[in-house]
């Protein structure tokens, strides 16, 4: 068995001669994924789990009071949804959820042999991989966007110089340049573009965000945003706070479903950068799901954090009502 690669950059960042060619999942290889944190290494004593197991598990698990819809077998949709940042902490739940739900995915990944490392052989109906780098316009060909009905973005990369900006992949070119290359590529066709940005970007002058600003973050995150709102395109935006609960990998498998959630299962969201405090990327994965069917959260844009107390779990109607009550600015 491979060895876990946690915070290391081992993949190299050529282009491929055929950016846009779509790649069965089944026959890819198995690779090492890595991960590695934004902005706090802290992961409140979630060690990981794998995606690939979790698929049927990770949300009932996650909102364990088990409402009626954790039991629920979902209807084939006839969505298919686009994830960006498939292979990080928020993406890879993202994609399990969507799985779970029959939804359709599409992924554009770096590497796209990360997919089958984390969401197994799956039917290419159900899930596509194409190989592809935001920073490259030339990845971002039209053939990815076909049929796509509803996009979910989830990159990003360290705060502060790390491994991870390997190539040039820093905040600037990944949170500015390769959103911006995305959105500058997407159809108009599309029925909504759910941006995961962060709590903070309208401060990033202000303590303390001006420290998690240095190297740019924050800044080039709301440039993104604001290219999104300007875009045309139908759009939410959630900006997370701090992050916990993974990134996960494969490699620990079941700690999640054993440890997840704890006491702070509930959800708080609000508008206009004024929360601060954490929020768990499972919380953030179904936030993202959830937006977009709830018509009312296209053009607008959220913050959102976990506190004590029980949680939505992926009852639509409660998250309606989250959305609905968020204070506005
Ligand atoms: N960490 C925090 O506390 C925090 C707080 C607020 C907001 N956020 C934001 O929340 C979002 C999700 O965070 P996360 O920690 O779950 O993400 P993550 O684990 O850091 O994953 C980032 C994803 O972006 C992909 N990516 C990076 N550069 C790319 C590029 N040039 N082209 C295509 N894909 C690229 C990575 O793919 P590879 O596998 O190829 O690297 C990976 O799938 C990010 O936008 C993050 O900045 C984080």
């Amino acid at each position: 068995m491979a060895a876990k690669l946690s915070f290391a950059f081992p993949f190299p960042l050529e282009r491929s001669s055929k950016p846009f060619q779509r790649i069965s999942v089944l026959a890819l290889p198995q690779l090492n994924p890595c991960y590695g944190f934004c902005f706090s290494k802290r992961n409140s004593g979630f060690r990981g789990l794998s995606v690939n197991a979790l698929k049927e598990e990770v949300i009932q698990s996650a909102n364990s009071e088990t409402t009626p819809h954790s039991q629920t077998t979902f209807p084939t949709s006839s969505k298919l949804v686009l994830v960006i940042g498939a292979s990080g902490g928020v993406g890879q739940l993202v994609v399990a959820s969507l799985l779970n739900r029959n939804i359709k995915s599409r992924l554009l990944l770096r590497d796209p042999g990360k997919a089958t490392t984390l969401f197994g052989n799956q039917d290419e109906e159900k899930l596509q991989v194409f190989k592809g780098d935001t920073r490259n316009p030339a990845d971002l060909d039209p053939s990815i966007f076909e049929g796509v009905t509803h996009v979910i973005c989830c990159t990003g990369t360290t705060a502060f110089p790390s491994k991870r900006w390997k190539g040039d992949n820093t905040p600037e070119r990944v949170d500015w340049e390769g959103v911006r290359n995305l959105i500058s590529a997407l159809p108009s066709s599309l029925k909504r573009v759910v941006l995961v940005s962060s709590v903070g970007v309208t401060k990033f002058n202000e303590l303390p965000w001006s420290i998690i600003n240095l190297f740019g973050v924050l800044k080039y995150k709301k440039k993104g945003e604001d290219f999104l709102c300007k875009s045309g395109l139908p759009f939410t935006i959630i900006r997370a706070g701090r992050l916990t609960d993974g990134p996960y990998t494969s490699y620990d498998l079941n700690t999640f479903l054993k440890a997840t959630a704890g006491q702070r299962r509930a959800v708080l969201i609000g508008q206009g950068d004024k929360l601060v405090g954490e929020v768990s990327r499972l919380v953030v994965a179904e936030a993202c799901i959830q937006a977009l069917e709830i018509e009312f959260t296209e053009g607008k844009i959220y913050e959102i954090n976990s506190v004590e107390g029980e949680g939505p779990g992926t009852d639509p109607e409660k998250w309606q009502e989250l959305f609905k009550t968020a204070p506005a600015q």
